[in-house]
Parts: C-alpha cells; structure tokens; sequence
C-alpha cells in the first residue's frame, strides 16, 4: 500500500475560502484523497492531536485557533506522501516558508497557519487514528 499521511485545513483556510485551492495543489501533485470529513474538533481531540507541544509557549494559542470552526479531516494517500505533503505545504512559519507553498503563498500566523500534516508516518499512525476508523479508511 502507497505512504498514507493525515491533514488537517484549519478553520482559517475554511473561512477564507481556499479549501478548494489547497486540494486541487495536493491532486495535481498526484497525491489520492482517500477519505474527508468536514466538522469541529473538540478541546479533547485537539489536546490529543498537539499531544507533543503541551508545555510549549504557544499550546494554549494552538487549541485555541485548532477548535475556533470548522476544519476538514482529511487522509491522502501516494509515493512519499509524508514527506510530499510537507513539501507542499512550507515550513512551519509562513514568514519563512518559501514562495510556491501553501503557507508561503496564502498565510502569515505561525499558530494559524491553514494547514497540518503528519511530520512522519507515526505521527500518521497517531494522529489519524484520533478521527478516522478503520472501517472509513478501508479503499
Ligand atoms: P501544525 O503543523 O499544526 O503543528 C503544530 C503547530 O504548532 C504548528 O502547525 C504551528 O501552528 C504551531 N507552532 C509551532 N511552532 C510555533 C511557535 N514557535 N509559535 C507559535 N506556534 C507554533
């Protein structure tokens, strides 16, 4: 089976209306939805999720942002797709990231920064797992 990774549009790539945008960026690079769903995430499941950063300076900041609308759940699924979505997507802070990404292009928050992906396939494995069954992921 092809590399799976998870991704989350944050509540401000919803709002701002550049959902669209960012999947079509994701299926011309040839990447394969395999399964979304679009709904609130709960203080519970963000707190699980950012699991890793407790403790940070900016971990309150995150759940904030991370539960403040809707966001769309998503699993793409293709050769290299960890790294491939990161790629795409830009460093972490939009300042920084490059022209041509998603965050370089369409952002300016470091906490809102429109999107998140796995940073590894544990990370997948983990964080998928937080919304998706089994059964949804099944091809
Ligand atoms: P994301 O890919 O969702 O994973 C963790 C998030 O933490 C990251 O995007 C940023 O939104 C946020 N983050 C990471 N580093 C910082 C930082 N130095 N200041 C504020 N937010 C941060």
């Amino acid at each position: 089976m092809a590399e799976r990774t998870f991704v989350i549009l944050k509540p401000s790539c919803v709002s701002r209306g550049l959902m669209g945008e960012v999947i079509a960026r994701l299926e011309r690079k040839g990447l394969r939805l395999v399964q979304a769903k679009m709904r609130n995430i709960s203080q519970e499941e963000a707190r699980r999720l950012y699991k890793v950063h407790e403790g940070k300076p900016f971990f309150n900041d995150l759940i904030r942002v991370i539960t403040s609308g809707r966001v769309m759940l998503m699993v793409w699924e293709g050769r290299s797709a960890v790294e491939v979505v990161r790629k795409l997507i830009g460093a972490t802070d939009p300042v920084k990231a490059e022209p041509g990404t998603i965050r370089g292009d369409y952002g300016l928050d470091i906490t809102d920064n429109l999107i998140h992906a796995s940073d590894s396939v544990e990370s997948y494995e983990y964080e998928h797992a937080i919304f998706f069954t089994r059964e949804e992921l099944e091809s």
